[in-house]
């Protein structure tokens, strides 16, 4: 593999979404093959105890990969979970030159800048049917699937367990301290970006404050108001499947850029095991993973901050 396609490869893995803005990845170019590893120093281990968002984070991390060699017409061979004895190995990438050409995901590799999560409001209304089926397929063959909240009952069942994750993931003091040592100032290159100048009040009060009530009524309403609301659900809920949601996830998410749209995250009740069973018969999934809002922001978007590739590469 050309170093330069090498670096394209990893330069867009890097772009990928990671919950707390983490980057929990790491990069091994060997000659014919990129390893791409868990960076178990940058886990939440309160938010996420069994590494499964970290797993789904570097998940979407591997799809770039494999829209930026799709990009450079590499043919690639993807190997999930390689070494049972290192857990840390999550995937191989290695070039394969008799594999078929993707021209649907080259074509997705141009979006992967433009794809930001994007928390605020969006314009009213969603009638892109289309895109939802299309969306349904993609996921379909990454063994993952794809619901789309459809009655208004649902979407208000729904709306009650953001609600309900909220004020328990707030009452968390240890959740609220873990939350709080992410919210960074942008040039840190990490993190979930907050004003310099404001970053030690704002943290001080994310640990001291239970905001749980004021966030609940937040995301209801946004829950309420969403163009729509995606839940992606796997068959299993280990490893493997986490990092098959990640690709799918990604994939949705360029999707969803491709004509317009941005999504950002309502996971509050899959990160509570009681409401995520709850999610679970409402949705009728049988593990729901990632609960998405989707629609055409009103503001801007604004890309989040990246640390330098130089720190995410390991020696070989
Ligand atoms: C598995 C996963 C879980 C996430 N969970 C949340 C969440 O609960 N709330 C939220 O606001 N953002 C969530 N995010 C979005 C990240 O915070 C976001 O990807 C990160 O800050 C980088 O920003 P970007 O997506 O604009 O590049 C999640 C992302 C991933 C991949």
């Amino acid at each position: 593999m050309d170093k330069q396609t090498a670096r394209q490869m990893v330069h867009s893995a890097m772009l990928a979404p990671s919950s707390h803005n983490s980057q929990p990845w790491r990069f091994r170019l060997q000659d014919h093959s990129i390893e791409l590893l868990a960076d178990s120093s940058r886990a939440l281990p309160v938010n996420d105890p069994n590494d499964r968002e970290l797993h789904i984070s570097c998940g979407c991390a591997l799809m770039n990969m494999r829209l930026a060699a799709a990009k450079a017409q590499l043919g690639i061979e993807v190997q999930l979970l390689p070494d049972a004895d290192n857990p840390e190995l999550l995937a191989r990438v290695v070039e394969c030159p008799q594999a078929a050409e993707q021209p649907a995901l080259a074509q997705l590799a141009d979006l992967i800048p433009n794809r930001h999560t994007v928390r605020s409001e969006y314009e009213a209304g969603f009638d892109d049917g289309d895109l939802i089926s299309e969306l349904r397929q993609w996921t379909k063959l990454e063994s993952v699937q794809l619901a789309a909240v459809s009655s208004e009952a649902q979407r208000s069942r729904i709306a009650d367990l953001i609600a309900r994750g909220d004020k328990a993931l707030w009452a968390d003091r240890a959740w609220r301290r873990e939350l709080a040592r992410w919210m960074l100032p942008a040039n840190r290159g990490e993190g979930l970006a907050v004003s310099a100048l404001w970053s030690p009040f704002i943290r001080a009060m994310i640990r001291w404050f239970n905001l749980g009530t004021m966030m609940a009524r937040k995301n209801t309403r946004l829950a309420e108001k969403a163009p729509l609301l995606l839940v992606l659900s796997s068959c299993g809920d280990g490893p493997r499947q986490w990092l098959e949601t990640g690709q799918a996830l990604q994939r949705v998410l360029l999707g969803c850029c491709q004509r317009g749209y941005q999504g950002s995250f309502l996971n509050q009740p899959i990160q509570v095991s009681r409401l995520r069973t709850r999610l679970a018969k409402v949705t009728g999934l049988a593990h729901p993973q990632v609960l998405l809002r989707v629609g055409r922001p009103i503001e801007q978007a604004v890309a989040s901050a990246r640390r330098p590739l130089s720190g995410m590469l390991d020696p070989v």
